[in-house]
């Protein structure tokens, strides 16, 4: 059964379907049976040929340049005699890839953010904005789990946790949903630029189900109408001709019922193996899905039944989705438009992090500051982030110089206004001259898409992980001359900050912040908006402590700890935890308690704790829940995050918070058996604010026996 809402549908509505025998209905606002019928009768109508047609993109070979990208509508064939749409594909997934969409902060921000009712606005803005301008289909989420901080594409990813990138990324599809389909990105182990069309991920069978999968069995429960696979290969064969991860995986085992659409470039090369290991729709050409494969068909070297297979999945999702006039009612002036920019700049309020604030540094009050100095080329440069498919052609970006200047020119703060100095820091002498006379000094330092963007062929990915020498040298140079130093940093992913740390005494991670980046960064400078952001990445202290990472690689394997795992497997100090992140308030967590000591494999563990806002701005504050394993008889990772929320405090306000554990959210996937095995152990429970053992002081534990 599908679990999608229809677009308008109320609670009213979906009463009323359920007491009609349907508890979901599409967009298109018919039943599945309806649908199941309707493709039916289409399929025996077609002939090879229309049925080809809807298998691949409709670009001709000559017009695709390799590595290049172009934003706009890719499509496949409209059917005209049957009444089939053609299949319209935009790019996602930090906005629309189209002329004057909402650049929304990247996805790695939203992660931060740890706000699934965030992200299903995000959805269903971004969803929105799709269909006004005339595609059915947007290529969002890109949920890859991220191996390492190096990777190119670390930007779209929600960070390096299953549960984050899975609650995020269904709540991103269920909101796209709305309106059109969504499509989970890249399946699976896309996390290398350099070598991503030639590179072989080894991953062993239970690593796949623990690690790279979890995420997208989530999205495909929350009815995500397609999947697309990644370039690399995986185990040897490409993963757009992987038998085993796509047909044996991911539709049979995960039950999903759309379709699998290849990546854009290189993701098939062989007509039999892609269609017999179940690609749905080859992109943006026919290259091996178009003619070759009515060749195959016709020498029996593709079965029919393959064929049909496919053509039944993607008409299910195009009888769902697609209504005829499918943009009629949708206004073009919501895209880029005021509602959509006060979410992204919502967005980057909740996804940004302060990483330090020593001193009091942050807030800066304006009532008393005299002057701001402004440092760096980045403070006054648009940067939304990768110019490869992720590109939002925004038509305004508010940088934080701009962002910081606006703030400060608002009415009603107190005469003389604060005087804001710009300087690029190009000239060490200059900067440090201006810093002198300053109140604060604000430098905006970091990465840009020259850093890190898609590539391939040796490109894309960023081997320095710290930020570039001259801005080290600025930082390093101007603290002296000032007490109040604000680093504020935009980049992907990780950012290596030993060597100049202790010369900040504020550090804000803003990530790629989206087109209203400056003015969310302002209100947050400024404490009109609280911090609340918490990394879904570890930050490291120096690169030897992550994995190995070759952008060169024929052959990578995919290791079982990843990120936090990673660290703790290694007993390797981070220089930021997973899951950590300040805020102008404090908070206390208090009396940890499960409602059972025993629970049967089926049932559930609610654990509640009080947490307080103990300082004196109101905040929301991410609470964590982890999970350890006691005697397991295979090696698990030290924790594993199982629970979080966000809880909206009032100064001295005490809330208490449950977070439920399921049995089943702890078994390991046992490779003898091919099955999810849930232990008779004991487990322990962590609540707390990060996943740092110190952070980690409330503990409990229950055992799992029965069913
Ligand atoms: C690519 C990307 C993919 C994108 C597609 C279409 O090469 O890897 O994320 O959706 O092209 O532009």
């Amino acid at each position: 059964m599908k679990k999608r809402i229809f677009a308008a549908a109320g609670l009213a509505m979906i009463v009323v379907l359920a007491m009609a025998g349907m508890a979901y209905a599409t967009l298109s606002g018919l039943s599945d049976s309806e649908i199941e019928a309707r493709v039916k009768d289409l399929v025996s109508k077609m002939t090879l040929d229309e049925k080809i047609e809807q298998m691949h993109g409709s670009a001709k070979p000559a017009n695709i340049i390799r590595g290049s990208f172009m934003s706009g509508i890719w499509d496949t064939a409209e059917n005209k005699r049957l009444g089939i749409p053609a299949l319209k594909c935009i790019d996602g997934p930090r906005g629309v890839g189209m002329k004057g969409a909402t650049a929304f902060p990247v996805g790695m921000s939203r992660g931060a953010s740890w706000n699934p009712e965030l992200e299903k606005r995000i959805g269903e803005a971004m969803g929105y904005e799709t269909r006004a301008m005339g595609a059915n289909i947007l290529l969002a989420p890109c949920i890859n789990i991220l191996r390492h901080p190096s990777w190119g594409r670390a930007q779209e990813s929600y960070g390096e946790d299953p549960l984050v990138l899975g609650t995020l990324g269904s709540a991103f599809v269920v909101g796209t949903q709305k309106h059109v389909m969504a499509c989970s990105k890249h399946y699976i182990a896309n996390n290398i630029e350099g070598s991503r069309f030639s590179v072989n991920a080894v991953i062993d069978e239970r690593t796949m189900r623990e690690v790279y999968l979890p995420h997208f069995k989530m999205t495909v429960d929350a009815g995500v109408a397609s999947v697309m696979s990644s370039y690399n290969d995986v185990n040897g064969f490409l993963a757009g001709q992987n038998q085993h991860i796509i047909t044996d995986i991911l539709k049979n085992e995960m039950g999903f019922k759309g379709f699998v659409i290849s990546d854009w470039q290189n993701a098939t090369d062989n007509t039999l193996l892609a269609a017999n290991a179940g690609m749905d729709i080859e992109m943006p050409t026919g290259a091996h899905l178009g003619a070759p494969l009515k060749k195959a068909v016709e020498e029996g070297t593709v079965s029919q039944a393959v064929i049909d297979a496919a053509v039944t999945r993607i008409l299910r999702e195009k009888l769902s989705f697609i209504t005829p006039d499918f943009s009629k009612g949708y206004d073009k002036s919501k895209v880029g438009g005021k509602e959509h920019a006060e979410l992204a700049r919502e967005a980057e309020q909740e996804g940004a992090v302060l990483l330090k604030n020593d001193n009091g540094a942050l807030p800066l009050d304006k009532g008393k500051l005299k002057s701001i100095l402004v440092l760096g080329k980045l403070a006054d440069t648009p940067n939304t982030g990768d110019n490869g498919s992720s590109d939002v052609p925004a038509s305004y970006v508010i940088t934080p110089l701009a962002g910081i200047k606006a703030k400060l020119s608002q009415a009603g703060v107190p005469a003389p206004q604060v005087k804001v100095i710009y300087n690029n820091g190009a000239d060490l002498e200059s900067a440090k001259a201006a810093a002198k006379g300053a109140d604060a000094v604000i430098i905006v330092a970091g990465m840009t898409s020259k850093d890190e963007r898609e590539g391939g062929y040796g490109t894309g990915d960023r081997l320095n992980l710290n930020l570039h020498a001259d801005e080290e040298k600025l930082i390093q140079a101007v603290a002296p001359e000032t007490g109040r130093l604000i680093v504020i940093m935009e980049a992907g992913a990780a950012v290596l900050i030993e060597n100049w740390m202790n010369d900040a005494d504020a550090i804000v991670m803003a990530w790629y912040p989206g087109m209203e980046g400056g003015n969310a960064l302002a209100d947050l400078l400024f404490g009109e908006v609280n911090f609340s952001g918490k990394l879904p990445i570890t930050f490291g202290k120096t690169l030897d402590q992550y994995p190995p990472f070759d952008i060169k690689a024929k052959e990578v394997k995919m290791e079982y700890f990843l990120g936090y795992r990673w660290f703790d497997h290694n007993n390797a100090e981070p220089r930021f935890p997973f899951g950590y992140g300040l805020s102008y308030t404090t908070y206390q967590y208090k009396n940890l308690k499960l409602d059972k000591k025993k629970v049967g494999k089926s049932g559930a563990v609610i654990a509640s704790v009080d947490v307080t806002n103990t300082g004196n701005m109101a905040g929301e504050e991410i609470v964590e829940l982890y999970v350890g394993y006691n005697g397991s008889k295979v090696e698990r990772a030290k924790k594993d995050l199982r629970g979080f929320t966000r809880v909206a405090l009032k100064p001295g306000e005490t809330k208490t918070v449950s977070l439920p554990v399921k049995a089943e959210s702890l078994a390991y996937y046992d490779v003898g058996s091919k099955s999810w095995v849930v232990e008779e152990i004991e487990y322990s429970v962590m609540v707390g604010p990060s996943s740092a053992d110190k952070d980690l002081g409330l503990k409990g534990s229950f055992k799992v026996s029965g069913i």
